[in-house]
């Protein structure tokens, strides 16, 4: 049986405004978190924080860099560690190395600086070539005026140790841009 005295709230312009505001409140708090917790996972991810990235690394004996000057793709590889794993050497990347003399070598990251595809060696043009825009750079990593790419493959420094060990200071660098910045 219903009660005829009952009356139902309805609340007022004054207040509904004041609902409405605390809502868009709530819900740009929300919006706002999301990219912020995104960026504290980057940021914390401890894998991410610790891999060899410009460290030295034994890339390969001289000799197994042709005397003639082709270049040769090498696999860096590199092992990551954390606050609580060590993981074993695993490929974190790769480079063409290529003899400038008896004794030094010259070494070139994959990496197209345009997009971050990767950058083939051709003998027959004696130069490199990406498939997905068509860049193309010469055999020393210079750009070739019709490219898309910014700037010329993104040389690595190079250290001959024990008079035989090719190590290279691997490295990758931000795409698209015309300056050279390290990731
Ligand atoms: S990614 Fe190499 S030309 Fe675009």
């Amino acid at each position: 049986m219903s009660n005829s005295t009952e009356q139902h709230y309805t609340p007022g312009p004054e207040r509904r405004g004041f609902l409405k505001r605390f809502a868009a409140g709530v819900i740009g708090a929300v919006v706002g978190i999301v990219p912020l917790l995104s960026g504290l996972v980057v940021l914390l991810d401890p894998l991410r924080r610790k891999s060899a990235a410009g460290e030295f690394t034994y890339v390969a004996p001289l000799g197994a860099i042709p005397e003639d000057g082709t270049p040769r793709k090498f696999t860096i590889l590199a092992s990551r560690t954390d606050a609580w794993n060590k993981a074993p050497q695993t490929p974190v990347g790769a480079i063409y190395l290529r003899r400038t003399g008896p004794k030094t070598v010259s070494a070139l990251n994959v990496v197209c600086p345009h997009a971050g595809c990767f950058v083939e060696f051709q003998g027959a043009n004696k130069s490199y070539y990406c498939p997905c825009h068509r860049s193309a750079f010469a055999l020393d990593g210079a750009i070739a005026s019709a490219s898309p790419a910014k700037r010329g493959l993104d040389a690595l420094e190079v250290e001959i140790r024990k008079d035989n060990e090719v190590w290279v200071k691997f490295q990758n660098f931000l795409a698209g841009t015309s300056d050279k910045i390290p990731t």
